[in-house]
């Protein structure tokens, strides 16, 4: 069986107008009932930890993570993914971005994602270039992020009405074409409303918001990037904006609030109980959110 690699199933993706959820997995035990759901499903997904997810959660480290999907891999519906990996985190540190990415590409990760979101336009640019030589000599695909998704830090955030009616901190069409022209970036995580569920331990139980989306900003960054485009904070978004969104050139959404909060209410009492809530609620998003069941035939063929 000659395998696809995860550029060639997010670029099938693409011109099938298919979507590649990519589900975090914030506690190792989480992982075995996702891949489980989405062999059920028939659909095709990635298995994605962020940095954060090691630091602020209970994945390990990215050997750990590695090693547990080398157990309970199905290559015919997943691959592994690195999600976020900030150059300025959450908390406004600096972070080793390229050691932990290199450490990534050399432990066999098949995509990863730089997040230089947090700096001006060329610095981002600059940063994302850096790793891109080598992720692609190690023949792994690059995500990149321009604009701000807000929600994973600590402070207030502005009222979400706020941030959609003046779109500020969406992604320019034009800072698009040229990010993507100058960083080496492959796909790009782009803000048009969305926002992700927050992680701090005093906000982390709340039921997110639904997001709405900005179809026309879409649109308009799609023509000028033309590469796979990312939506981050899938959870919680009513399903009408996500399906158009798939339309209109995203071709990979990022889910981890809606599957994390399940696992989290009930590991304390069991944690086979709560896997299989990670199970359901996964199953549930690919049937009744994503239209994703049977994915995997139309974008990654046997
Ligand atoms: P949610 O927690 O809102 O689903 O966001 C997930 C995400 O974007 C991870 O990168």
């Amino acid at each position: 069986m000659t395998l696809r690699t995860t550029q060639e199933i997010m670029h099938a993706a693409c011109s099938t107008a298919t979507v590649v959820p990519a589900f975090n997995i914030p506690y190792l035990p989480m992982m075995a009932p996702v891949v489980e759901a989405l062999r059920d499903a028939g659909a095709f997904g990635l298995i994605a930890v962020a940095r954060l997810e090691w630091e602020k959660f209970e994945s390990g480290s990215p050997r750990a993570i590695y090693e547990e999907y080398q157990r309970v891999k199905d290559e015919r519906y997943t691959r592994l993914h690195m999600d976020h990996v900030p150059v300025i985190d959450e908390d406004n540190l600096r972070v080793d971005y390229e050691a932990i990415l290199t450490q990534a590409a050399q432990l066999g990760y098949e995509s990863v994602m730089v997040d230089g979101s947090r700096l001006p336009l060329d610095q981002n640019i600059a940063a994302t270039r850096r790793v891109a030589d080598m992720a692609h000599a190690a023949g792994v695909a690059l995500e990149a992020e321009l604009g701000a998704v807000l929600g994973h830090e600590a402070g207030p955030m502005p009222p979400y009405e706020e941030i959609f009616a003046s779109g500020r901190g969406f992604t320019d069409p034009d800072e698009a074409r040229r990010f993507v022209e100058e960083s080496g970036a492959d796909w790009l995580s782009v803000a048009i409303g969305s926002v992700h569920g927050a992680i701090s331990a005093a906000k982390k139980r709340e039921k997110k918001i639904a997001a709405r989306l900005n179809i026309e900003q879409l649109d308009k960054i799609r023509q000028a990037a033309n590469v796979p485009l990312v939506l981050h904070g899938g959870s919680g978004i009513p399903k009408k904006y996500i399906l158009d969104a798939i339309k209109h050139g995203i071709a990979k959404v990022n889910i981890a609030t809606a599957i994390r909060q399940p696992y989290e209410v009930l590991r304390d009492e069991s944690i086979e109980e709560a896997k299989r809530a990670a199970y359901e609620a996964v199953r549930q998003i690919l049937r009744d959110e994503l239209d994703a069941e049977g994915s995997a035939q139309d974008i990654n063929p046997t």
